[in-house]
């Protein structure tokens, strides 16, 4: 397959890559010892700390983890183990999180449209919620699961975020009790509303904004005798994908939201949220090594053993840019890299400032924990995707 070369940051000044003090390198040179690259570390305390921060700041909105994310069975047991629900987004994330020790009471199946086939392994596993946001999906639910508890995504902004999740999805507002009345006329149960303010959403005003349309939504189905429970308030919480990156406070924006939602709900409403990137990104660390180098255009090209197709898959569907550092130290050049698949496309990055590098330097990435190595296409031109390690 060829494609067009991609687009590569254009950063005003060149990525400088920056030695690391965080006790990564230190792991890593030990993890070189018993695996090959490239392999991805997940590092299990990290998702323990992201799982508790978010619990802390956000003490009424129960997480359940969306496994998109990142699937690894170790990290789902993870999540299990702290008490986290799930989000899936089909029968067969819904099987592996049950398998997994998943509690059926605490999965939302939030996909707004499913196969018929999907739903029925939901009812027959007993995973009772799930979202929705058209009409004909309803009659579809309806018909395969009857009772079923329904939460309605509708549409919200989703100004500023890394990637939108409301261009193909969300009910208009104006038409929520509307179809809120019409689920309970097909037999279905009207639970509550969703939304999703778009991932890496670093600006908190698309929360707010939403919880003051979902509240309104709140009141409105009260006054027509739909009594809604829970209110999902989507993924989307900010990472640092570099460490200089500026504008990603979650502690402040959880406050914000905190607020919000004390100001605009009744007590009794449930709170659940389906974080991703939050509670898995910073966990991930991806290890290459350099297999070749050139020179070309007056500068290095490094050609790295992962590249777009692999676990670099998010700078293409996530819109991602990552932070590429160096075990080796010294004077820095402006660099290319590139992954190893015969395909100008896997270009990596065209402004890299990184030292000289050598066949077999370790180049790695850190906070790519999250939509990398789920979206990595198996063995493009033979190259599998990293192996993940749990540490
Ligand atoms: C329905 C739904 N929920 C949750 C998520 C997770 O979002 P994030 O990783 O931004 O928290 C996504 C991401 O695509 C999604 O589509």
């Amino acid at each position: 397959m060829l494609m067009p070369v991609p687009k590569l940051s254009a950063s005003p000044k060149p990525a400088r890559a920056k030695p690391d003090s965080s006790g990564v390198e230190n792991l890593i040179r030990a993890m070189l010892k018993k695996h090959r690259t490239p392999f991805m570390l997940i590092r299990r305390s990290v998702l323990e700390r992201q799982f508790q921060r978010f619990r802390k700041c956000l003490p009424e909105v129960m997480p359940y983890y969306a496994i998109k994310a990142n699937p690894h069975p170790r990290a789902i047991k993870a999540f299990v183990k702290l008490g986290a629900g799930f989000d899936v987004a089909s029968a067969s994330e819904m099987k592996l999180v049950l398998s997994l020790g998943a509690s059926r009471d605490k999965i939302i199946f939030a996909n707004t449209v499913k196969s018929a086939e999907d739903i029925v392994t939901a009812r027959r596993r007993q995973v009772r919620m799930m979202t929705f946001d058209n009409e004909p999906e309803l009659y579809k639910i309806a018909e395969h699961y009857p009772g079923a508890h329904v939460l309605l995504r509708i549409k919200v902004g989703n100004e500023g975020s890394m990637v939108n999740l409301s261009l193909k999805f969300g009910a208009d507002p104006e038409d929520a009790h509307l179809i809120l009345r019409k689920a309970r006329s097909l037999g279905l149960v009207p639970t509550g509303l969703s939304f999703h303010v778009g991932s890496q959403s670093k600006n908190v005003e698309n929360y707010l904004q939403a919880l003051e349309i979902s509240a309104n939504i709140f009141n409105q189905a009260k006054e027509h005798d739909v009594s809604l429970r829970i209110m999902d308030i989507g993924g989307g919480f900010p990472i640092q994908h570099f460490e200089d990156e500026i504008g990603v406070n979650f502690e402040r924006m959880a406050a914000e939201i905190r607020k919000q939602i004390r100001r605009l709900f009744d007590k009794k409403v449930q709170f659940i949220a389906e974080p991703g990137r939050f509670l898995v990104g910073p966990a991930g660390v991806l290890v290459t090594q350099v297999t070749g180098r050139a020179f070309r255009g007056n500068k290095n090209y490094y050609y790295l053993n992962d590249g777009v197709y692999g676990d670099f898959s998010g700078m293409v569907f996530d819109h991602c840019k990552y932070e590429f550092k160096t075990l080796r130290r010294g004077q820095t050049f402006l660099s290319a890299l590139a992954g190893p698949t015969c395909d100008s496309f896997d270009t990596l990055s065209l402004d890299v400032e990184i030292p000289e590098l050598y066949v077999g330097d370790v180049v790695y990435v850190k906070n790519i924990g999250a939509y990398s190595s789920a979206s990595a296409v198996a063995n493009f031109n033979g190259f599998p995707p990293a192996k993940i390690v749990m540490v």
